[in-house]
């Protein structure tokens, strides 16, 4: 099948290929971004391969089936860059690739955790500069503290068991409490009990309506002084203009970011020659406390391979059948 692929990247391209090939399928990479400006360009696909931060809104996706596109293929788990409700009416299946490598993600949720507990990136700058002066430097243990987890599915299992692993206990928050957590040892609490309780507070669950900003100001200001803050989940879960208060009042302690509410037009994108234009993200630049990273957690060599793999499988799971099993629950207009 001939498939366009959007937001096609160097680090992707010759696994997309290799794993084409393998299948049968012929690709067309296009490096811009899938949305109503760019649709046209799957003129000739039947499929068409997207990633987190294109957008299928009801405008692109009906560019895209005038072109005769049937199949979206995401490369990613995430389809809150999806309206479901409009892909359904206009008869496109989606497909995602629901898991891959959860641990990629709880991962680097742990290290953003350990990078800020021990001021890593303070000290790698500081010991480049010839100084080797510890004032400004002392650390903060995890051995001992609470993490709460919100959103206690694979992610956020796996983020469970790193943590307890390091001594931590942990407490969790979802709307579905997991066998796994629970075998662990966790206790479920509701969200104000958890972020009265937790020294670090994990994200891991998807952006949904329910859960855009799910922690605001009134959420943060229910948080122990101090306490770290991680998101490796969608940025939209998050209020930032809420959080940068919260740090500039010391009630986030540490802020560990890999998504950002708008992310879009800058992640995946070298724009180090360029003046960010966007405020609220260049003021969360300029605390010491704040480590971001450009939505990286997912980026292994494990977790690609994965992500190729499941995607050429979709691919060729629709060609055979006209069906998939990896594609999006059509009944709401969801984010996972
Ligand atoms: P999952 O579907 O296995 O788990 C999500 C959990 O969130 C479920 O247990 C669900 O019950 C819970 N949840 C749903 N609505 C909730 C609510 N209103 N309140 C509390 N909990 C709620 O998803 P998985 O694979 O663990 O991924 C979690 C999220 O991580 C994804 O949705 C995605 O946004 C993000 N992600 C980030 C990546 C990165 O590179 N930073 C890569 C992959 C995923």
């Amino acid at each position: 099948m001939r498939v366009t692929v959007f937001g096609s990247k160097q680090y992707e391209r010759a696994l997309l290929e290799d794993a084409a090939r393998a299948a049968g399928h012929v690709l067309s990479h296009q490096s811009q971004h899938l949305n109503a400006d760019t649709a046209a360009l799957a003129a000739r696909s039947r499929a068409v391969s997207a990633f987190v931060n294109d957008s299928l809104n009801a405008e692109t996706l009906e560019i895209l089936a005038k072109c005769g596109v049937k199949m979206v293929a995401l490369r990613c788990a995430g389809f809150n860059q999806v309206d479901a409700a409009a892909a359904e009416r206009l008869g496109i299946i989606v497909a995602r690739v629901p898991a891959y490598s959860p641990h990629a993600v709880a991962e680097h949720t742990l290290t953003l955790a350990l990078a800020l507990s021990r001021k890593l990136c303070r000290a790698y700058n500081r010991i480049r500069e010839g100084n080797f002066s510890l004032e400004g430097m002392l650390g903060t243990g995890l051995y001992g503290k609470t993490v709460g987890i919100v959103g206690t599915g694979r992610i956020g299992a796996v983020a469970a068991s790193l943590f307890k692993g390091l001594g931590c206990k942990v407490v969790g928050y979802d709307v579905v409490p997991s066998p796994e957590c629970l075998r662990l040892g966790m206790t479920y609490l509701a969200l104000p009990d958890l972020l009265r309780t937790a020294d670090i507070i994990s994200l891991h669950c998807p952006l949904t309506p329910e859960t855009k900003h799910l922690l605001g100001r009134r959420e943060i200001a229910l948080m122990k002084p101090g306490a770290m803050l991680l998101n490796t989940s969608r940025g939209g879960v998050l209020d930032a203009g809420a959080v940068i208060d919260g740090l500039k009042s010391g009630r986030i302690g540490n802020l560990g970011l890999d998504v950002y509410e708008e992310e879009a037009d800058m992640f995946f994108e070298d724009l180090s020659g360029q003046v960010i234009q966007d405020d609220v993200f260049a003021r969360l630049l300029t605390f010491p406390n704040v480590i971001i990273t450009g939505h990286q957690g997912f980026f292994t060599e494990e977790a690609l391979a994965d992500i190729v793999r499941t995607t050429m499988a979709n691919i060729s799971e629709f060609e055979g059948t006209g069906k998939c099993a990896n594609a999006i629950p059509i009944a709401r207009k969801a984010a996972a």
